[in-house]
């Protein structure tokens, strides 16, 4: 299995507070990794660290197994927290300003809104999309230049159960059909559990656990309360705090 992300006792500190704290995780080829923790854990911390846009205070990342996080980053797609979209343009117009800016080539544009269901949005524009639309419309923006990996950041954050399931969905299908490697981070368990194959237990900037999905099964079967469900495992996990 090749590694397509790994950071070595990563940290982040902003003046005297350690947000990150020595984290070493590795993500694989085709896994979709879920990234759990609760607000203020540190996910969009090293979410944005990952993509570039902060720097680490020490440790290490490695992308597709290299230092060079130049060249790696060329291959990574990001949303991360509200999606940086042009509210003026059209779902179309949104693209082809992506395919200028990365120097891509705007023939994918077609083929990518269909792919995240936006092909007959025709003249609408963006803003007067619904919440759902404009995430489905930041993931399309991201597979401009066909990255190998995706950082979602809280993607479902806000939406209704139908947009949820739309952009769980449209995620399974990149990873199946375009085999695309996902970390997404969520404060849920129970949402990431419908599609996550790895996860990463994050809590005040550290990095409990990692898992499978066969392993979070097991465990959960195995413990004494047979009615345990996921959500109570993470809370055990985390000292209910
Ligand atoms: N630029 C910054 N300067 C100072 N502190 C920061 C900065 N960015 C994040 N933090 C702190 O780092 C900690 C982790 O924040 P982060 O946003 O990574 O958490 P999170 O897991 O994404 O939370 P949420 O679920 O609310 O999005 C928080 O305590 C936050 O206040
Ligand atoms: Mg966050």
């Amino acid at each position: 299995m090749s590694v397509i992300l790994r950071t070595n006792h990563l940290t982040k500190r902003y003046g005297h507070r350690t947000v990150l704290s020595d984290l070493s995780m590795t993500i694989y080829e085709g896994d979709i990794y879920g990234l759990i923790g609760k607000n203020g854990a540190g996910k969009t911390t090293l979410i944005r660290m990952a993509a570039g846009l902060a720097s680490p205070s020490d440790g290490s990342i490695l992308l597709f197994g290299k230092p060079d996080l130049l060249q790696g980053r060329k291959e990574i797609g990001t949303v991360i927290e509200s999606p940086a979209l042009y509210p003026g343009m059209t779902a179309r117009e949104n693209l082809i300003t992506q395919c200028k800016l990365q120097d891509a080539d705007p023939a994918q544009i077609e083929s990518i809104l269909s792919l995240v269901g936006l092909g007959d949005t025709g003249a609408k524009k963006a803003k007067h999309f619904s919440l759902g639309m404009r995430q489905r419309l930041a993931i399309a923006v991201s597979l401009i230049g066909n990255p190998r990996l995706l950082l979602l950041d809280e993607p479902t954050n806000g939406l209704d159960p139908e947009g949820i399931r739309e952009i769980r969905n449209l995620i399974l299908k990149l990873n199946k059909e375009r085999h695309i490697t996902v970390l997404i981070s969520s404060h849920i368990l129970g949402e990431l559990s419908k599609l996550a194959t790895r996860y990463g237990i994050l809590h005040h900037g550290v990095l409990l656990e990692e898992f499978t999905e066969n392993e979070l099964w097991e465990r959960c079967s195995k413990a004494e309360d047979h009615d345990m469900d996921l959500e109570e495992y993470f809370l055990q996990k985390i000292g209910g705090n």
